[in-house]
């Protein structure tokens, strides 16, 4: 899988897709990034991206052209003006994100579907934002990572990356899938212990150190129900749950001195 990534700040991404799990995807070729200075595409002396928003007000909004240039260079896009008709659309266009907190949240979901496409372009807004235009007539999606304002979408971009990368098929190696991770399976993952066993007289669960491998998996599987209740029961709603699972959950609303000890192990 490839990402586009279009930005005014391309150094900010050295470091973090650098390290461990997305550097060694793209090491061995599971995950490539290519990153653009959206500058780069500004013509003129003083290569300007940015100007003063129409209707006064504070604040600079990046220009739209050299985010068109960009775009349409690196993905051969045909350039377009109003009143053309699109360019028949390709099986498989490459989805084009803008990065703003106005986007759909991004959320394991959206991760595993965009894990599906073999590219994907993202735009980094910078200052108020963009020009509409951009988000009108070139952007195929919009993505918020959250409801609270970034600088940049530098960061976002990056979020986007490494949590997509996670889900492309060996990225994380044979030991280590994200099948069980939280939101995977629609519920919060259950609580890791590693050695040593008494840590300063706090104790690892004695079930975890039995080696009963049927057990140790129902109690992962308890323990994750009892902290999706506990912590997040909206996501019990929508939730793949057994029949075990919701005689569990039943037994728990009953028995307060069960979900009590259960607690304890949280
Ligand atoms: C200061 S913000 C602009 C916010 C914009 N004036 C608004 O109120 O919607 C600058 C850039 O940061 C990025 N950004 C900020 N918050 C974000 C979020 N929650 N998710 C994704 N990108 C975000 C976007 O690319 C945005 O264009």
């Amino acid at each position: 899988m490839h990402f586009d990534i279009f930005t005014l700040f391309p150094a900010m991404f050295a470091g973090p897709l650098d390290d461990s799990i997305v550097m060694r995807a793209r090491t061995a070729g599971i995950v490539s990034l290519a990153l653009y200075n959206i500058r780069d595409y500004a013509e003129g002396k003083h290569a300007i991206t940015d100007d003063y928003p129409y209707g006064g007000g504070g604040g600079m909004v990046m220009k739209p052209e050299p985010i068109f240039r960009a775009l349409e260079s690196v993905l051969g896009l045909p350039p377009r003006s109003a009143g053309e008709l699109e360019a028949a659309p390709s099986s498989r266009p490459t989805p084009i994100i803008l990065l703003t907190p106005q986007g759909r949240r991004f959320d394991q979901s959206v991760a595993l579907e965009l894990a599906d496409h073999p590219r994907i372009a993202l735009i980094c807004g910078r200052y108020e934002g963009v020009d509409e235009r951009v988000r009108r007539q070139l952007c195929t999606d919009e993505i918020s990572i959250g409801d609270f304002v970034l600088s940049g979408g530098e960061l976002a971009a990056m979020v986007i990356v490494d949590a997509v990368t996670r889900l492309l098929p060996g990225a994380l190696g044979a030991e280590q899938g994200a099948a069980d991770d939280s939101h995977a399976t629609g519920l919060l993952e259950y609580p890791h212990y590693t050695r040593p066993p008494d840590f300063r007289g706090w104790r690892v669960p004695e079930l975890l150190l039995s080696g009963h491998h049927a057990n140790v998996q129902r109690w992962r599987r308890q323990q994750a129900l009892l902290r999706t209740a506990l912590r997040r029961p909206d996501m019990l709603e929508m939730a793949w749950l057994t029949d075990d699972d919701l005689a569990f959950l039943a037994r728990l609303e009953q028995d307060r001195e069960l979900a009590g000890r259960l607690q304890a192990d949280l």
